[in-house]
């Protein structure tokens, strides 16, 4: 259910897009002011929820620990999996952020019914996916910047044709545009086959997915069905930067499918869980180092203690305890 209704979401959204067509008045609407405003809510949106986690205290160390942590000299610690110091720390940050370590080690629970045994295996598709969505993603959009700049720069040039090597098609079909919707199908019907992972699924998780899927969809079409004119969209990608209001000239509905579901996309972002991004980065779990026995951590908002000391509650209690003969510390 979740699913159809994310589905439908969707393709409303896009069809609300194909109205631009229509007038000057919808082009300069969907393909200049809605853009606009939706990077402006993008950006605002991303520094006001990553300004809120970094102020947020962390008053204990709580780093996940997957190895041995350091502790005598002759006891061979895990720097990786338990760092016990910065440089650990960056070295885990790293092949997490660029090679998603953790979900490498992801495990499948199988249950065997005849034999009454549950197995635990490894599994590598969904590591494979990530990997290939993520990758390619951010090959795609690093390539949007021939749109953005002028000159182009010669690395998103090389890049560009790295990724046309193959030279098939006319225009050349991109590696990483097919290898963006083949990876954004497969976490999509994993997550409609498999029955346990459809099951914990919500209507946002399909939602992302198919903005993501009708983004490329939507590109990959205009590049090779439409054949946009870069030259019109480049003036109004410059409006967007100069604050002037242009209306892109020579483009059809596709145009405006892509430029509005991306709007939508970072409307959404700031307020979902794609914020995982720059989240990772503030995670403590991730970002701290288990040095929890070397150093003495010490809460930094404890109330300080009033102690009671024995001498204190002698002199307190001292008729008292006069009266019933005990015998005092001080006399
Ligand atoms: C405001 C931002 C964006 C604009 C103005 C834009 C514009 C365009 C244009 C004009 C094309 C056609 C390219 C050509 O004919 O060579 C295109 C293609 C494409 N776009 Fe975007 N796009 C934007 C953001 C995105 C994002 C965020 C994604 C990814 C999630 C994306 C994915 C694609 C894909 C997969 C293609 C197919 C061809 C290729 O890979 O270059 N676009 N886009």
């Amino acid at each position: 259910m979740g699913a159809l209704v994310s589905l439908v979401a969707v393709a409303v959204l896009a069809l609300l897009a194909v109205t631009a067509v229509a007038s000057d008045n919808l082009r300069l609407v969907f393909g200049a002011v809605i853009p606009g405003v939706a990077f402006a809510v993008f950006l605002v949106g991303v520094v006001a929820r990553v300004t809120r986690w970094a102020r947020a205290p962390v008053p204990f160390r709580i780093p996940t620990t997957a190895g041995q942590q350091k502790s005598l000299p002759w006891i061979k610690n895990s720097e990786l999996d338990n760092p016990s110091g910065t440089l650990g720390v960056v070295g885990r940050m790293f092949l997490e952020v660029l090679f998603f370590r953790s979900l490498f080690r992801n495990t499948k629970v199988e249950l065997i019914t005849d034999k009454e045994k549950v197995n635990y295996i490894g599994t590598k598709y969904l590591w494979a996916a990530a990997m290939a969505f993520h990758w390619s993603m951010l090959i795609v959009v690093f390539r949007h910047f021939r749109f953005f700049v002028e000159p182009v720069p010669r690395v998103v040039e090389i890049i560009q044709s790295l990724d046309g090597f193959f030279q098939v098609g006319v225009p050349v079909i991109y590696a990483t545009s097919v290898l963006l919707i083949v990876s954004l199908g497969y976490l999509l019907l994993r997550r409609l086959a498999d029955a346990k992972v459809k099951y914990i699924s919500l209507p946002t998780d399909y939602f992302a997915l198919y903005l993501l899927l009708g983004i490329a969809i939507s590109g990959f079409l205009m590049r090779h069905l439409e054949k946009v004119d870069i030259v019109n969209v480049k003036a109004a990608i410059a409006g967007w930067a100069s604050f002037q209001l242009v209306a892109p000239e020579g483009v059809g509905a596709l145009y405006f499918i892509h430029v509005f579901l991306v709007s939508v996309l970072f409307v959404y972002f700031p307020f979902s869980k794609l914020l995982h991004a720059p989240g990772v980065f503030l995670s403590p779990t991730r970002n701290l180092a288990n040095n929890n026995r070397a150093k003495r951590h010490v809460n930094p908002w404890n109330p300080p203690i009033v102690g009671h000391t024995y001498a204190e509650w002698e002199e307190e209690f001292h008729d008292k305890l006069v009266a019933s003969g005990f015998v005092l510390d001080k006399e």
